[in-house]
């Protein structure tokens, strides 16, 4: 726990070790979201890369937000949580918060750490919102199709099945849960760029392959307009939070490679390519879908601040390269 933050910080403004490009990019979301009551309390678990970011915009807003990390030394963490470690939240912090977002994954047995650390304290705190974040994983394959919310989900990877089994013990749970599916994400320091960047890049060639892909600026700035619906009564139990476009990785890599000025990487088939694979991007190959966002931004209204994989990757690289102006 973070020296003198024994409880919720009021006066809060822009989080510590915020960079001025950063501040920057938090100035463009802000301008988008509403902050939450005055009286929310908000604990993202797990606040790495997407947690994180959710923080500072809340922060930004105005909203009282503390952060786990494993490691108190990490960005952005204000207490430590580590489902394999025997100390807990302090008490007297879960004892006040109104919205708890998950962002940390199912441990390697399988089960979800919060629910089992937390179980206990869980049903006492006055949770007015719970997120967890999920994957689109456990949709399975789709032969290339779109999918939405309500079509069954038929995971494949025992990773996916793993994260199905949390899905279903966050709803079991009775509490006020939104599962929130994430495709892969990508944001400014993690993204197409640093793959053309590391010079270790290929075009991989697999007629008729997808993938659906979410910025980090749109994870935040759904899940704020999700827990603002809330409070108005609206919760659906699953929202997929995905940009319009699903692409190939051909596009992707193309486009970024375009961005950077650079030659394009060599062009493998995906027979060949797969010889070489990890069995982990192997998987991620074997499954083909288009992920629906109509429900979050047609009927439930939310505007995506970087609508495809072009606005996108054009931000990260505008963040990037002001980072290293500025640093
Ligand atoms: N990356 C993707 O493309 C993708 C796509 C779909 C869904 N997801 C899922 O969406 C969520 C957020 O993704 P992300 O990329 O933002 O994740 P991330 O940066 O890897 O952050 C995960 C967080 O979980 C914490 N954590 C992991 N194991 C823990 C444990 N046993 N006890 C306590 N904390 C633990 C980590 O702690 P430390 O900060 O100490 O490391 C970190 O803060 C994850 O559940 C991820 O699996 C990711």
């Amino acid at each position: 726990m973070r020296e003198g933050l024994d409880t919720f910080n009021e006066e809060l403004t822009i989080p510590k070790n915020t960079t001025n490009t950063f501040v920057l990019m938090l100035s463009q979301i802000v301008k988008r979201c509403s902050p939450l009551p005055s009286s929310s309390k908000i604990m993202i678990l797990g606040a790495g890369f997407s947690g994180n970011h959710i923080a500072a915009v809340l922060k930004s807003l105005g909203n009282s937000v503390l952060c786990s990390r494993r490691n108190l030394e990490k960005p952005g963490a204000d207490f430590v949580f580590d489902s394999e470690a025997p100390s807990l939240p302090p008490k007297n912090i879960l004892n006040e918060v109104t919205h708890l977002l998950s962002c940390i994954p199912p441990t390697k047995d399988g089960e979800d750490p919060v629910l089992n650390k937390l179980n206990a304290h869980l049903k006492s705190m006055p949770l007015e919102w719970v997120g967890y974040l999920s994957t689109t994983g456990v949709y399975g394959n789709y032969e290339g199709d779109w999918v939405k919310e309500t079509d069954p989900v038929k995971p494949k990877q025992t990773r996916s099945k793993n994260r199905l089994a949390c899905e279903q013990s966050w709803q079991a749970s009775e509490l006020p849960v939104q599962i929130l599916r994430l495709p892969g994400i990508y944001g400014p320091g993690r993204s197409a760029l640093q793959n053309i960047q590391s010079g270790k890049s290929k075009i991989i060639e697999k007629p008729g392959q997808v993938f659906s892909r979410i910025h980090v600026d749109d994870i935040a700035g759904a899940i704020i307009y999700l827990m603002n619906l809330a409070t108005k009564g609206e919760r659906p139990s699953i929202v997929n939070i995905a940009d319009n476009i699903p692409t190939s990785s051909m596009e992707i890599i193309s486009y970024a490679a375009s961005l950077l000025e650079c030659s394009l990487p060599p062009i493998e088939s995906f027979e060949i390519a797969s010889k070489t694979m990890s069995p982990m991007a192997l998987s991620f190959w074997e499954e083909n879908r288009r992920v629906s966002n109509q429900l979050l931004c047609k009927y439930l209204g939310y505007e995506l601040i970087h609508p495809d994989y072009k606005s996108g990757l054009k931000d990260c690289l505008i963040q990037e390269q002001s980072s290293r102006m500025i640093n």
